[in-house]
């Protein structure tokens, strides 16, 4: 949530700045803003809407400095308006500061602050903290430690401020130099030739460098054009380990595609040969994953899943938990990371934890990983961003390896973690009944996966027009059973979110209990009926709707023989094993919202009030 960029160097800032921020762009798009410093002072150019407004915005201010700061923001204090937009500018002029997060004591902390003299502009709890740093700075004498004054008035300023915090900070009589630091907002450096970057999001800084320092929570940084050094809040010194990021520019750029979210929709095949790849074991039998950092005797101990995600992610977990309690027997209880931390669930002993996040930044996940942890249970972590606190923070984890994924709606993040899941199961399950044949059977079915997804994805004409005549419903039902259950819940998340159609996801017999009184000619069903042990319950569904003239969109394997005349539309996915269908069953309702949202003239890649990877409460 809200992106930050910052820089020093050789290069006008302001133009790498907002490259740098069109890129985060799907952070949040409330307004964005950048301040460079030049001639001995600070320009600043800020407006509300999207970078290209920002960008008009700054070439009136003929921005031409060499060291600068962006940001885009996701409003949480103040309004959406261009004095709340960042950077803030203390009143007193010596600083400037770009923030994600939330200080929670803010009010204390500008009650203190109108005391000493210090003015707002703006409704922010980041404007209160760019003032406390510039009261601390005007009163900090040079530090013995060798640190810097800058540092150690941030130092001290953040030792006040409760809450989460990613910050960039420029100081008017430290030229040259930036600060930045965080705690619950993730940072990362980029250490360029000559220059040095740092932000929020690795793909701000990959067209730079792909040498990276992913910043630890309660680190400041201190960076110039040549050299950086990394302390603690508590004045601890830290040895920083460079990574190096594994993926290029292209592969966060959209190509020949017309949204990000079409582009990872098609990429699908290919995402999930990645997440697969060398993950299973040579006699073809079973999963394996490297970084779980747990022993196979200790899996065999555990006698119950704890899953807890957010969203698209925890639509996943429940398809993982209907799979590992499918075959491997084990009771899983999946819950919303945001509820977990605060419901106090009682554990078992032999609980062992997974967190699933595309971003691993997902603050709620965080904070239900942290309490698990807190209560001594090992968390393990399936997670795409790699580096993120998530993955970090995890006792172990598995990676999904699926790129950059841009679109706010999650796509290929999700089917990965649809195939992940399925081969945890796998693995569980060949650790207690399930057979040498039957496990490879398994495995050659999930390996069936990406041409699968191929062969569903040729769907897509079809699908299209299908949209077109559905495109002005103003609600609508995805109704699934079993594993696909979570599946009709995503595909009403995926369309809601990007087309503002009211839907809601039900188990298929769940239907009569209430939503039917939804239907109406004007409120489309979307069924999900794969020729299985329950397929004519799921048609005598479909005939309840029929009968109170519901249209009924079908969903259905190859195989599947619908009564004539009942479903108004009828797309085909291809018959597969019951751990793939779910990945593929996921294709057409990716496409369905996708294809109603353009028609209906949504900014898919960034639908109204939402960011990519929330990081606030
Ligand atoms: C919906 C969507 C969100 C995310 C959720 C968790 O399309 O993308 O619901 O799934 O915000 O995000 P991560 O997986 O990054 O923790």
């Amino acid at each position: 949530m809200c992106g930050i960029v910052g820089y020093v160097g050789k290069q006008k800032a302001a133009p790498l700045i907002m490259e740098g921020l069109k890129r985060l762009e799907y952070r949040g798009y409330d307004s964005a803003g950048v301040a460079v410093f030049q001639d001995g002072r600070f320009e600043l150019a800020k407006k509300i809407g999207r970078v290209a407004n920002l960008e008009i915005e700054a070439a009136r201010h003929k921005l031409t400095g060499h060291q600068g700061i962006g940001h885009t923001r996701w409003a949480t204090h103040g309004g959406v308006t261009d004095a709340n937009a960042h950077p803030h500018i203390s009143s007193d002029g010596t600083i400037a500061l770009i923030h994600n997060g939330v200080i929670e004591n803010y009010a204390q902390m500008k009650k203190f602050l109108l005391t000493k003299g210090f003015t707002f502009k703006s409704e922010t709890d980041t404007e209160v903290l760019c003032n406390l740093i510039a009261y601390h700075y005007a009163k900090e004498p040079k530090p013995t430690n060798g640190d810097s004054r800058f540092v150690e008035s941030v130092r001290k300023t953040l030792g006040h401020a409760e809450g989460t915090y990613g910050i960039v900070i420029m100081a008017l009589d430290a030229p040259g130099e930036l600060v930045t630091a965080r705690k619950g907002s993730p940072l990362i450096l980029g250490l360029g030739d000559g220059e040095s970057l740092v932000a929020s999001d690795v793909s701000a800084i990959v067209s730079r460098t792909q040498n990276v320092v992913y910043l630890k929570d309660g680190e400041i940084a201190h960076l110039t054009a040549n050299n950086f050094s990394i302390t603690t809040l508590s004045s601890g010194t830290v040895e920083p380990v460079i990574d190096k990021v594994t993926w290029s520019i292209e592969d966060a750029e959209m190509g020949a595609h017309a949204h990000f979210m079409e582009k990872e929709i098609f990429e699908q095949p290919t995402a999930l040969e990645n997440a697969m790849r060398g993950r299973f074991s040579e006699d073809g039998s079973t999963a394996k994953f490297g970084g779980l950092n747990i022993t196979a005797g200790e899996f065999r101990g555990v006698d119950r899943f704890m899953f807890c995600a957010c969203g698209t992610a925890l639509h996943a977990c429940m398809v993982t938990e209907h799979l590992i309690e499918r075959f491997a027997r084990i009771p899983v209880e999946c819950d919303y990371a945001s509820e977990f931390r605060y419901r106090n669930t009682p554990l078992f002993r032999n609980s062992l934890f997974f967190v699933m996040s595309q971003s691993g930044e997902t603050i709620d996940t965080l904070a239900a990983m942290r309490e698990a942890k807190r209560k001594g249970y090992k968390v393990l972590a399936i997670n795409n961003v790699v580096g993120s606190t998530i993955a970090r923070e995890a006792d172990g984890g598995i990676y999904q390896h699926v790129g950059p994924e841009v679109g706010v709606a999650s796509t290929k993040a999700f089917t990965s973690q649809l195939l992940i899941g399925a081969m945890l199961a796998l693995y569980l399950a060949r650790m207690r009944d399930m057979s040498f044949s039957d496990g490879t059977q398994f495995v050659e079915a999930l390996k069936q996966a990406p041409n699968l997804v191929r062969k569903a994805l040729e769907q897509a004409p079809h699908i299209k027009a299908i949209a077109k005549r559905y495109a002005k419903s103003q609600d609508m039902l995805f109704l699934g059973r079993l594993s696909l259950f979570p599946i009709a819940l995503e595909g009403a998340l995926k369309l809601k979110e990007i087309s503002y159609i009211h839907a809601e996801g039900y188990p298929a017999a769940e239907m009569k209990h209430g939503p039917i009184a939804l239907i109406s000619p004007e409120c489309p069903s979307v069924f999900f009926a794969p020729n299985n042990e329950i397929f004519n319950k799921v048609v005598s569904s479909m005939q309840e709707i029929k009968a109170r003239k519901g249209p009924i969109i079908a969903i259905v394997t190859e195989d599947a023989e619908l009564p004539d005349g009942l479903a108004d539309e009828v797309i085909r996915i291809p018959q597969c094993h019951e751990a793939v269908l779910p990945i593929v069953a996921s294709i057409p309702v990716q496409l369905l919202s996708y294809y109603i949202a353009v028609e209906r003239g949504c900014d898919v890649d960034k639908p109204r009030n939402l960011a990519k990877s929330v990081t606030v409460e």
